[in-house]
Protein backbone atom coordinates (compact mmCIF):
# COMPACT_ATOMS: atom_id res chain seq x y z
CA UNK A 1 0.00 0.00 0.00
CA UNK A 2 2.72 2.65 1.12
CA UNK A 3 4.57 1.42 -1.98
CA UNK A 4 1.90 2.15 -4.15
CA UNK A 5 1.33 5.54 -2.63
CA UNK A 6 4.60 6.46 -3.16
CA UNK A 7 4.64 5.28 -6.53
CA UNK A 8 1.54 7.59 -7.40
CA UNK A 9 2.95 10.30 -6.07
CA UNK A 10 6.19 9.71 -8.04
CA UNK A 11 4.19 9.58 -11.10
CA UNK A 12 2.20 12.51 -10.43
CA UNK A 13 5.23 14.62 -9.31
CA UNK A 14 6.77 13.48 -12.91
CA UNK A 15 3.22 14.09 -15.26
CA UNK A 16 3.18 17.93 -13.43
CA UNK A 17 6.89 18.57 -14.50
CA UNK A 18 5.97 16.76 -18.24
CA UNK A 19 2.86 17.80 -18.86
CA UNK A 20 3.48 21.29 -18.79
CA UNK A 21 6.88 20.64 -20.46
CA UNK A 22 4.57 18.72 -23.32
CA UNK A 23 2.71 21.80 -23.70
CA UNK A 24 5.56 24.22 -23.79
CA UNK A 25 7.48 21.85 -26.50
CA UNK A 26 4.12 21.58 -28.90
CA UNK A 27 3.03 25.09 -28.71
CA UNK A 28 6.71 25.87 -29.45
CA UNK A 29 6.53 24.06 -32.59
CA UNK A 30 7.06 26.26 -35.77
CA UNK A 31 4.86 24.91 -38.54
CA UNK A 32 6.38 23.46 -41.83
CA UNK A 33 4.69 26.30 -43.97
CA UNK A 34 3.54 29.44 -42.81
CA UNK A 35 3.65 33.25 -44.19
CA UNK A 36 5.60 36.10 -42.53
CA UNK A 37 2.08 37.66 -42.55
CA UNK A 38 0.60 34.91 -39.77
CA UNK A 39 3.31 35.36 -38.03
CA UNK A 40 3.00 36.55 -33.98
CA UNK A 41 1.27 39.28 -33.43
CA UNK A 42 0.34 43.05 -35.15
CA UNK A 43 1.93 45.81 -33.13
CA UNK A 44 0.88 49.25 -34.39
CA UNK A 45 3.27 51.41 -32.30
CA UNK A 46 0.27 53.31 -30.68
CA UNK A 47 -0.71 54.38 -34.99
CA UNK A 48 -3.90 53.29 -36.55
CA UNK A 49 -4.48 49.97 -37.22
CA UNK A 50 -6.27 51.12 -40.57
CA UNK A 51 -9.36 48.22 -41.02
CA UNK A 52 -8.27 45.51 -38.45
CA UNK A 53 -6.53 42.86 -41.10
CA UNK A 54 -5.68 44.77 -44.10
CA UNK A 55 -2.19 44.23 -43.88
CA UNK A 56 -3.60 40.85 -45.47
CA UNK A 57 -4.83 42.29 -48.51
CA UNK A 58 -4.09 44.73 -50.46
CA UNK A 59 -0.52 44.96 -52.58
CA UNK A 60 1.36 41.89 -53.26
CA UNK A 61 5.22 41.95 -52.55
CA UNK A 62 5.58 40.67 -55.90
CA UNK A 63 4.84 43.74 -57.31
CA UNK A 64 6.80 46.06 -55.62
CA UNK A 65 9.39 45.87 -58.28
CA UNK A 66 12.23 47.82 -59.46
CA UNK A 67 12.30 49.06 -63.04
CA UNK A 68 11.22 46.22 -64.96
CA UNK A 69 11.87 48.00 -68.50
CA UNK A 70 15.01 49.92 -69.86
CA UNK A 71 18.20 48.84 -70.81
CA UNK A 72 20.61 48.49 -67.90
CA UNK A 73 23.41 50.62 -67.23
CA UNK A 74 25.20 47.43 -65.44
CA UNK A 75 24.40 44.04 -66.15
CA UNK A 76 26.11 41.25 -64.32
CA UNK A 77 24.94 37.41 -64.10
CA UNK A 78 26.61 36.05 -61.16
CA UNK A 79 26.48 31.77 -61.02
CA UNK A 80 26.67 30.54 -57.35
CA UNK A 81 27.83 27.30 -56.86
CA UNK A 82 28.95 25.03 -53.65
CA UNK A 83 32.44 24.06 -54.34
CA UNK A 84 35.90 23.56 -53.24
CA UNK A 85 37.88 26.71 -53.82
CA UNK A 86 40.91 28.58 -53.18
CA UNK A 87 41.00 31.39 -51.24
CA UNK A 88 43.23 34.79 -52.95
CA UNK A 89 45.65 33.34 -50.49
CA UNK A 90 46.10 30.06 -51.26
CA UNK A 91 44.06 27.97 -48.62
CA UNK A 92 41.56 25.49 -49.59
CA UNK A 93 37.53 26.00 -48.35
CA UNK A 94 34.94 23.99 -49.14
CA UNK A 95 31.84 26.53 -49.58
CA UNK A 96 29.97 28.53 -51.42
CA UNK A 97 31.26 30.99 -54.58
CA UNK A 98 30.09 33.24 -56.65
CA UNK A 99 31.34 33.39 -60.66
CA UNK A 100 34.03 30.83 -58.68
CA UNK A 101 35.72 32.74 -56.05
CA UNK A 102 34.42 33.96 -52.87
CA UNK A 103 33.92 36.84 -52.44
CA UNK A 104 32.09 37.15 -55.31
CA UNK A 105 32.58 40.22 -57.98
CA UNK A 106 32.93 43.70 -56.71
CA UNK A 107 30.05 45.05 -58.50
CA UNK A 108 30.47 48.85 -59.54
CA UNK A 109 27.99 51.34 -60.53
CA UNK A 110 27.09 55.36 -60.26
CA UNK A 111 24.67 57.00 -58.59
CA UNK A 112 20.96 57.14 -61.14
CA UNK A 113 22.70 53.75 -62.52
CA UNK A 114 19.93 50.50 -63.48
CA UNK A 115 21.35 47.89 -62.25
CA UNK A 116 20.34 44.26 -63.31
CA UNK A 117 21.69 41.70 -61.62
CA UNK A 118 20.99 37.58 -62.80
CA UNK A 119 21.55 35.39 -59.88
CA UNK A 120 21.82 31.52 -61.43
CA UNK A 121 21.60 28.70 -58.74
CA UNK A 122 24.34 26.03 -60.52
CA UNK A 123 24.27 23.80 -57.22
CA UNK A 124 23.55 25.17 -53.92
CA UNK A 125 21.46 22.30 -52.95
CA UNK A 126 19.28 24.42 -50.67
CA UNK A 127 18.80 27.31 -53.27
CA UNK A 128 19.97 30.87 -52.86
CA UNK A 129 19.11 34.54 -53.14
CA UNK A 130 20.92 37.74 -53.73
CA UNK A 131 20.21 40.44 -50.71
CA UNK A 132 21.47 43.93 -51.03
CA UNK A 133 22.95 44.97 -48.12
CA UNK A 134 22.16 48.42 -47.28
CA UNK A 135 20.67 49.56 -50.68
CA UNK A 136 16.98 50.65 -49.88
CA UNK A 137 15.98 48.87 -52.82
CA UNK A 138 11.81 47.86 -54.23
CA UNK A 139 10.66 45.70 -51.77
CA UNK A 140 10.46 42.66 -54.49
CA UNK A 141 14.04 43.10 -55.37
CA UNK A 142 15.40 42.78 -51.67
CA UNK A 143 16.08 39.17 -52.35
CA UNK A 144 14.77 37.25 -49.20
CA UNK A 145 13.54 33.67 -49.17
CA UNK A 146 10.42 32.98 -48.03
CA UNK A 147 9.77 37.25 -47.99
CA UNK A 148 9.83 38.95 -51.09
CA UNK A 149 11.02 35.87 -53.71
CA UNK A 150 11.52 31.84 -53.34
CA UNK A 151 14.71 30.59 -53.37
CA UNK A 152 16.18 29.61 -56.45
CA UNK A 153 16.71 26.43 -57.18
CA UNK A 154 19.74 24.07 -58.72
CA UNK A 155 18.67 24.56 -62.27
CA UNK A 156 16.99 28.12 -61.39
CA UNK A 157 18.01 32.04 -61.73
CA UNK A 158 16.18 35.25 -60.78
CA UNK A 159 16.87 38.66 -62.16
CA UNK A 160 17.00 41.57 -60.16
CA UNK A 161 17.02 45.03 -61.18
CA UNK A 162 16.70 48.34 -59.29
CA UNK A 163 18.94 51.89 -59.37
CA UNK A 164 21.33 53.01 -57.59
CA UNK A 165 20.01 56.04 -55.72
CA UNK A 166 22.50 56.27 -52.94
CA UNK A 167 26.15 56.58 -53.45
CA UNK A 168 28.08 54.38 -50.86
CA UNK A 169 29.40 50.99 -49.78
CA UNK A 170 27.39 48.04 -49.71
CA UNK A 171 27.75 44.40 -50.39
CA UNK A 172 25.23 41.76 -51.06
CA UNK A 173 24.81 37.84 -49.78
CA UNK A 174 22.66 35.02 -49.79
CA UNK A 175 19.45 35.50 -47.65
CA UNK A 176 18.42 31.54 -48.28
CA UNK A 177 19.64 29.37 -45.29
CA UNK A 178 21.89 32.57 -45.23
CA UNK A 179 23.53 31.58 -41.16
CA UNK A 180 25.31 28.94 -43.65
CA UNK A 181 25.43 30.26 -46.74
CA UNK A 182 27.09 33.21 -46.07
CA UNK A 183 29.54 32.14 -43.21
CA UNK A 184 30.71 29.65 -46.04
CA UNK A 185 31.14 32.37 -49.02
CA UNK A 186 28.19 33.07 -50.65
CA UNK A 187 28.41 36.82 -50.75
CA UNK A 188 30.25 40.06 -52.71
CA UNK A 189 30.78 43.85 -52.46
CA UNK A 190 28.99 46.51 -54.35
CA UNK A 191 30.04 49.95 -54.59
CA UNK A 192 27.68 52.81 -55.83
CA UNK A 193 29.77 55.23 -57.08
CA UNK A 194 28.89 59.55 -56.34
CA UNK A 195 29.30 62.23 -58.84
CA UNK A 196 33.34 62.96 -57.84
CA UNK A 197 35.59 60.63 -59.51
CA UNK A 198 37.69 59.59 -56.59
CA UNK A 199 40.34 56.29 -55.95
CA UNK A 200 38.94 53.69 -53.41
CA UNK A 201 40.16 50.94 -51.73
CA UNK A 202 37.33 47.67 -50.91
CA UNK A 203 38.24 46.02 -48.23
CA UNK A 204 35.27 42.89 -47.43
CA UNK A 205 36.30 40.99 -43.94
CA UNK A 206 35.36 37.89 -44.14
CA UNK A 207 36.66 34.62 -41.45
CA UNK A 208 36.55 31.45 -43.76
CA UNK A 209 37.07 28.04 -40.98
CA UNK A 210 38.24 30.37 -38.15
CA UNK A 211 40.87 32.34 -40.74
CA UNK A 212 39.93 36.47 -40.83
CA UNK A 213 40.68 37.84 -44.33
CA UNK A 214 40.50 40.99 -45.87
CA UNK A 215 39.11 40.43 -50.02
CA UNK A 216 40.08 36.86 -49.19
CA UNK A 217 43.34 37.10 -48.11
CA UNK A 218 44.66 35.61 -44.93
CA UNK A 219 47.47 37.57 -42.90
CA UNK A 220 49.17 40.15 -44.35
CA UNK A 221 48.59 41.24 -47.69
CA UNK A 222 49.63 44.66 -49.60
CA UNK A 223 48.04 46.67 -52.44
CA UNK A 224 49.82 49.81 -54.45
CA UNK A 225 48.83 52.67 -53.59
CA UNK A 226 50.79 55.99 -54.84
CA UNK A 227 52.16 58.07 -51.75
CA UNK A 228 50.66 61.47 -51.32
CA UNK A 229 47.27 60.04 -52.63
CA UNK A 230 43.93 60.40 -51.10
CA UNK A 231 41.83 57.63 -50.77
CA UNK A 232 38.86 56.24 -49.80
CA UNK A 233 39.09 52.91 -47.92
CA UNK A 234 35.75 51.05 -48.02
CA UNK A 235 35.52 48.55 -45.25
CA UNK A 236 32.70 45.59 -45.06
CA UNK A 237 32.06 43.81 -41.95
CA UNK A 238 30.59 40.19 -43.51
CA UNK A 239 31.45 38.75 -40.23
CA UNK A 240 29.12 37.78 -37.78
CA UNK A 241 30.43 39.85 -35.04
CA UNK A 242 31.91 43.25 -34.52
CA UNK A 243 35.20 44.35 -35.40
CA UNK A 244 37.80 46.39 -34.19
CA UNK A 245 39.25 48.18 -37.26
CA UNK A 246 41.09 50.58 -38.47
CA UNK A 247 44.32 52.50 -40.40
CA UNK A 248 47.92 52.74 -38.97
CA UNK A 249 50.21 54.93 -40.15
CA UNK A 250 48.04 58.17 -40.63
CA UNK A 251 45.28 60.43 -39.19
CA UNK A 252 42.35 59.14 -41.23
CA UNK A 253 38.34 60.83 -41.15
CA UNK A 254 35.72 58.82 -40.94
CA UNK A 255 33.26 59.81 -43.94
CA UNK A 256 30.56 57.56 -44.76
CA UNK A 257 28.96 55.03 -42.32
CA UNK A 258 26.44 51.92 -44.06
CA UNK A 259 26.25 54.10 -47.66
CA UNK A 260 25.30 57.51 -45.93
CA UNK A 261 28.19 60.63 -45.49
CA UNK A 262 28.81 62.09 -41.98
CA UNK A 263 28.96 65.52 -41.52
CA UNK A 264 32.07 67.48 -40.16
CA UNK A 265 34.37 64.58 -40.08
CA UNK A 266 37.20 65.22 -37.63
CA UNK A 267 40.58 63.52 -38.48
CA UNK A 268 41.31 60.33 -36.05
CA UNK A 269 43.63 57.53 -35.30
CA UNK A 270 41.13 55.97 -32.86
CA UNK A 271 40.46 52.34 -34.18
CA UNK A 272 36.33 52.17 -35.25
CA UNK A 273 34.28 49.69 -33.81
CA UNK A 274 32.27 48.03 -37.03
CA UNK A 275 29.12 46.13 -36.28
CA UNK A 276 28.23 42.62 -38.56
CA UNK A 277 27.16 43.72 -41.70
CA UNK A 278 28.41 47.57 -41.49
CA UNK A 279 30.68 49.37 -43.51
CA UNK A 280 32.34 52.54 -42.63
CA UNK A 281 34.40 54.37 -45.53
CA UNK A 282 37.95 56.11 -44.28
CA UNK A 283 39.50 58.90 -45.81
CA UNK A 284 43.20 58.91 -45.78
CA UNK A 285 46.42 60.48 -47.75
CA UNK A 286 48.73 57.55 -47.81
CA UNK A 287 51.95 59.09 -46.08
CA UNK A 288 55.06 60.06 -48.76
CA UNK A 289 57.19 58.25 -46.43
CA UNK A 290 55.73 54.65 -47.22
CA UNK A 291 52.74 52.48 -45.93
CA UNK A 292 49.87 52.75 -44.24
CA UNK A 293 47.97 49.41 -42.66
CA UNK A 294 44.30 48.57 -42.28
CA UNK A 295 44.23 46.39 -39.44
CA UNK A 296 41.18 43.73 -38.53
CA UNK A 297 42.89 41.63 -36.42
CA UNK A 298 44.70 38.62 -37.67
CA UNK A 299 44.23 39.87 -41.08
CA UNK A 300 45.88 43.31 -42.15
CA UNK A 301 45.99 45.22 -45.45
CA UNK A 302 48.98 47.66 -46.03
CA UNK A 303 48.71 50.45 -48.55
CA UNK A 304 51.56 51.60 -50.52
CA UNK A 305 55.01 50.50 -50.49
CA UNK A 306 57.65 50.37 -48.14
CA UNK A 307 58.05 48.64 -44.32
CA UNK A 308 54.36 48.15 -42.71
CA UNK A 309 54.18 50.18 -39.34
CA UNK A 310 54.78 48.11 -36.41
CA UNK A 311 52.04 49.13 -34.32
CA UNK A 312 48.65 48.58 -32.99
CA UNK A 313 45.49 49.88 -33.15
CA UNK A 314 44.75 52.31 -29.87
CA UNK A 315 42.60 51.54 -27.04
CA UNK A 316 40.16 54.51 -28.52
CA UNK A 317 37.27 54.22 -30.27
CA UNK A 318 35.69 56.52 -32.73
CA UNK A 319 32.20 57.41 -31.15
CA UNK A 320 29.40 58.20 -33.75
CA UNK A 321 27.32 59.49 -30.75
CA UNK A 322 29.75 62.69 -30.71
CA UNK A 323 32.01 62.22 -34.05
CA UNK A 324 31.31 65.30 -36.32
CA UNK A 325 29.28 67.99 -36.88
CA UNK A 326 24.75 68.44 -36.49
CA UNK A 327 22.89 68.90 -39.31
CA UNK A 328 18.97 68.77 -40.30
CA UNK A 329 17.67 65.23 -39.99
CA UNK A 330 15.02 65.57 -42.56
CA UNK A 331 12.57 64.11 -40.26
CA UNK A 332 10.65 65.61 -36.93
CA UNK A 333 11.29 62.03 -34.21
CA UNK A 334 9.10 64.45 -31.97
CA UNK A 335 5.89 64.49 -34.30
CA UNK A 336 6.33 60.43 -34.65
CA UNK A 337 3.51 58.73 -36.18
CA UNK A 338 4.52 55.34 -34.40
CA UNK A 339 6.68 54.43 -31.35
CA UNK A 340 7.68 50.91 -31.31
CA UNK A 341 9.69 48.75 -28.44
CA UNK A 342 12.41 46.21 -29.47
CA UNK A 343 13.40 44.64 -26.22
CA UNK A 344 15.82 41.71 -26.95
CA UNK A 345 16.08 39.36 -24.09
CA UNK A 346 16.60 35.39 -23.96
CA UNK A 347 14.96 32.77 -21.86
CA UNK A 348 14.73 29.20 -21.28
CA UNK A 349 12.21 27.20 -23.20
CA UNK A 350 11.37 25.85 -26.71
CA UNK A 351 11.99 26.76 -30.04
CA UNK A 352 10.26 24.34 -32.50
CA UNK A 353 10.94 21.40 -29.94
CA UNK A 354 14.53 22.17 -29.43
CA UNK A 355 15.17 23.11 -25.28
CA UNK A 356 17.19 26.23 -25.06
CA UNK A 357 18.26 29.53 -23.76
CA UNK A 358 16.25 31.80 -26.76
CA UNK A 359 15.98 35.19 -27.70
CA UNK A 360 13.16 36.57 -27.16
CA UNK A 361 11.39 39.82 -28.53
CA UNK A 362 9.53 42.02 -26.21
CA UNK A 363 9.09 39.10 -23.76
CA UNK A 364 8.11 36.44 -26.97
CA UNK A 365 10.16 33.65 -28.32
CA UNK A 366 9.92 33.35 -32.42
CA UNK A 367 7.35 32.93 -33.92
CA UNK A 368 5.29 34.72 -31.79
CA UNK A 369 7.19 37.73 -32.03
CA UNK A 370 5.60 41.45 -32.63
CA UNK A 371 5.13 42.36 -36.12
CA UNK A 372 6.04 46.33 -36.21
CA UNK A 373 3.27 47.95 -38.78
CA UNK A 374 3.66 51.09 -40.02
CA UNK A 375 1.38 53.22 -43.03
CA UNK A 376 3.98 54.45 -46.09
CA UNK A 377 4.72 58.34 -44.76
CA UNK A 378 4.89 57.46 -41.36
CA UNK A 379 7.69 59.10 -39.54
CA UNK A 380 8.72 56.04 -36.94
CA UNK A 381 10.84 55.99 -33.43
CA UNK A 382 12.12 52.79 -32.64
CA UNK A 383 13.38 51.76 -29.37
CA UNK A 384 15.89 49.21 -29.18
CA UNK A 385 17.02 47.58 -26.04
CA UNK A 386 18.78 44.63 -25.68
CA UNK A 387 19.32 42.45 -22.02
CA UNK A 388 19.97 39.10 -23.56
CA UNK A 389 23.41 38.64 -22.23
CA UNK A 390 25.40 39.36 -25.82
CA UNK A 391 25.53 41.87 -28.37
CA UNK A 392 23.08 41.92 -31.40
CA UNK A 393 23.78 43.91 -34.83
CA UNK A 394 20.47 45.01 -35.49
CA UNK A 395 19.90 45.25 -39.10
CA UNK A 396 16.18 46.79 -40.72
CA UNK A 397 16.11 45.96 -43.98
CA UNK A 398 14.66 48.40 -46.76
CA UNK A 399 15.65 51.40 -44.90
CA UNK A 400 17.57 53.83 -43.36
CA UNK A 401 17.57 54.94 -39.84
CA UNK A 402 19.11 57.55 -37.70
CA UNK A 403 20.30 57.19 -34.02
CA UNK A 404 18.61 59.39 -31.99
CA UNK A 405 20.54 58.33 -28.14
CA UNK A 406 21.91 55.69 -26.54
CA UNK A 407 21.54 54.94 -22.87
CA UNK A 408 19.59 57.99 -22.72
CA UNK A 409 22.18 60.02 -24.24
CA UNK A 410 21.36 62.37 -26.96
CA UNK A 411 23.41 62.01 -30.44
CA UNK A 412 25.60 65.32 -30.51
CA UNK A 413 27.72 64.58 -33.57
CA UNK A 414 26.95 64.00 -37.10
CA UNK A 415 23.89 62.41 -38.20
CA UNK A 416 24.57 59.00 -37.80
CA UNK A 417 22.23 56.95 -39.95
CA UNK A 418 22.61 53.39 -39.88
CA UNK A 419 20.93 50.25 -41.65
CA UNK A 420 22.99 48.16 -39.33
CA UNK A 421 23.57 49.36 -35.38
CA UNK A 422 25.67 47.04 -32.78
CA UNK A 423 22.85 47.09 -29.58
CA UNK A 424 25.20 45.93 -26.85
CA UNK A 425 24.35 44.32 -23.98
CA UNK A 426 22.32 46.21 -21.42
CA UNK A 427 22.02 49.32 -24.57
CA UNK A 428 19.25 50.99 -25.28
CA UNK A 429 18.93 52.88 -28.47
CA UNK A 430 16.70 55.22 -29.88
CA UNK A 431 16.45 55.19 -33.21
CA UNK A 432 14.09 57.37 -35.98
CA UNK A 433 13.04 56.38 -39.71
CA UNK A 434 10.38 57.51 -42.25
CA UNK A 435 8.50 54.40 -43.75
CA UNK A 436 9.18 55.65 -47.39
CA UNK A 437 9.41 51.92 -48.88
CA UNK A 438 6.28 49.83 -48.99
CA UNK A 439 6.44 46.06 -48.22
CA UNK A 440 6.97 43.63 -45.78
CA UNK A 441 11.01 44.23 -44.60
CA UNK A 442 12.95 41.76 -42.09
CA UNK A 443 14.52 43.54 -38.96
CA UNK A 444 16.71 40.71 -37.74
CA UNK A 445 19.84 40.53 -35.94
CA UNK A 446 23.11 40.16 -38.59
CA UNK A 447 24.83 37.66 -36.10
CA UNK A 448 23.14 35.58 -38.90
CA UNK A 449 23.26 32.21 -36.38
CA UNK A 450 21.21 34.38 -34.05
CA UNK A 451 18.65 35.16 -36.47
CA UNK A 452 17.93 31.60 -36.76
CA UNK A 453 17.47 30.93 -33.46
CA UNK A 454 14.64 33.65 -33.65
CA UNK A 455 15.97 36.97 -33.32
CA UNK A 456 14.16 38.05 -35.98
CA UNK A 457 11.22 39.97 -37.34
CA UNK A 458 9.68 41.93 -39.67
CA UNK A 459 8.58 46.08 -40.40
CA UNK A 460 5.01 45.07 -42.42
CA UNK A 461 3.25 48.30 -44.40
CA UNK A 462 -0.73 48.72 -43.76
CA UNK A 463 -2.12 46.75 -46.98
CA UNK A 464 0.97 44.97 -48.73
CA UNK A 465 1.69 41.44 -48.14
CA UNK A 466 3.50 38.50 -49.47
CA UNK A 467 2.64 35.64 -51.66
CA UNK A 468 5.49 33.40 -50.50
CA UNK A 469 5.87 31.77 -48.19
CA UNK A 470 8.70 30.30 -45.94
CA UNK A 471 8.90 26.43 -45.57
CA UNK A 472 6.95 24.89 -47.72
CA UNK A 473 7.61 23.33 -51.30
CA UNK A 474 10.42 25.52 -51.98
CA UNK A 475 12.47 25.13 -48.79
CA UNK A 476 12.45 29.02 -47.83
CA UNK A 477 14.32 29.43 -45.09
CA UNK A 478 15.81 32.96 -44.55
CA UNK A 479 18.15 32.61 -41.97
CU1 LIG B 1 22.58 41.41 -44.60
CU2 LIG B 1 18.72 40.37 -43.60
O1 LIG B 1 20.63 40.84 -44.11
CU1 LIG C 1 22.29 38.68 -32.20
Amino acid sequence: MRKWKGRLIALGVTLAVLVPLAYLWATSLVPNDYSAMEMGYADYGGGPSAAGHQHHGGKSVADLTGPRTGKPDVAVTLTARKQKFTLASGEAFDGFTLNGTSPGPLIRAKQGDLVEVTLVNESVPEGATLHWHGIDVPNAEDGVAGVTQDAVPVGGKHVYRFKADVAGTYWYHSHQVSSEEVRGGLFGTIVIGGAEEEEDVIAAIHTYDGKRTINGRTGSSRMDVAPGKKIRVRVINTDNTIIRTGLIGAQYKVIAVDGRDLTGPTPVTAAFPLAAGARVDLEVVVPASGVLRLDAGTATLDLGAGDAPAAKLPDETVDLLTYGTPAPLGLDPAKADRRFEYRIGRRPGFLDGVPGLWWTINGKKFPDVPMYMVAEGDVVVMTISNSSGQAHPMHLHGHHAVVLSRNGVAASGTPWWIDTLEVGDKETYEIAFVADNPGVWMDHCHNLPHASEGLMTHLGYEGVSTPYRVGGEHGNEPE
